[in-house]
Formats: C-alpha cells, sequence, structure tokens
C-alpha cells in the first residue's frame, strides 16, 4: 500500500509540474520573446539590461513552472508584468522557450 502511495505521489509530479515545463510551443515563444522580452533580456538570454539576471547556462532549468509563469505573469522590480498582455498560453510558449537557452 505505502509503494502504491508514493508512486502516486511520483506520478503527480511528473505530471503536473514538470509535465508542464514542455507543454508550451518553443516556436511561438520565440516570436514572443522577440516582440516583448528581448530589449531587456537579449537575443541569446544573457541580459542586456543591468540587473537582469540570465537565462543560459541551465540557471533556468531549476525554477519551478509556476515561479517562471508567476514572475512573467505579475513582474518584478524591473521586470514588467505581461499578465494583461499575453494571454495564459503565452505564457506557458514564451517559458517553454526561454528554457532553450543554454
Ligand atoms: C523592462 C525590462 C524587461 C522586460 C521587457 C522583460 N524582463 Fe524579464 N526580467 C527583467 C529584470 C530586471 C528581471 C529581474 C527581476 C528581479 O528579480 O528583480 C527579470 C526577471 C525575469 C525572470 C525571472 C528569472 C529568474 O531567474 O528568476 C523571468 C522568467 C523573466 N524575466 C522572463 C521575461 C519574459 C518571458 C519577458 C517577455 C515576455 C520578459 N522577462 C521581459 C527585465 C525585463
Amino acid at each position: 500500500m505505502k509503494t502504491r502511495c508514493i508512486s502516486f505521489y511520483i506520478f503527480l509530479f511528473l505530471f503536473t509540474d514538470a509535465g508542464l515545463a514542455w507543454a508550451g510551443d518553443p516556436f511561438a515563444g520565440s516570436a514572443i520573446y522577440a516582440d516583448h522580452c528581448v530589449s531587456c533580456h537579449g537575443g541569446d538570454g544573457s541580459g542586456e539590461v543591468a540587473g537582469t539576471p540570465s537565462f543560459r547556462g541551465g540557471a533556468l532549468m531549476s525554477k519551478g513552472e509556476f515561479e517562471l509563469r508567476d514572475r512573467v505573469k505579475i513582474g518584478k522590480d524591473l521586470m514588467p508584468g505581461f499578465g494583461g498582455i499575453l494571454t495564459e498560453e503565452q505564457i506557458d510558449d514564451v517559458v517553454t522557450y526561454i528554457r532553450t537557452f543554454n
């Protein structure tokens, strides 16, 4: 019984948080990035503007999907929120895209 419970949680983890990590379309995401993000985050994701974190070197791989989506949606300090500008699907796409920087 115990092992079955554990498998259930592993299943939940894989198919909720981690599973969503690749739910977006990175090609659509790259166009959204070019329109809304490149001015600050740079074409290669290393950051153009002071205080902008780099997306390179796997820096985003340890971050949860909800954390990244919230950052894009709500913003923080100099980072504007895109909640009213991008749809949920577009936020998924762009988050999927920025995870491709390496
Ligand atoms: C006006 C400049 C600016 C624009 C435009 C901008 N960002 Fe940012 N972004 C920032 C700054 C500055 C930070 C760091 C915020 C902080 O932590 O204080 C940041 C942080 C982030 C983070 C958090 C990174 C981490 O390691 O936690 C993500 C994700 C992100 N931006 C994605 C995006 C996406 C996607 C877009 C386009 C839809 C975008 N940003 C547009 C300036 C910008």
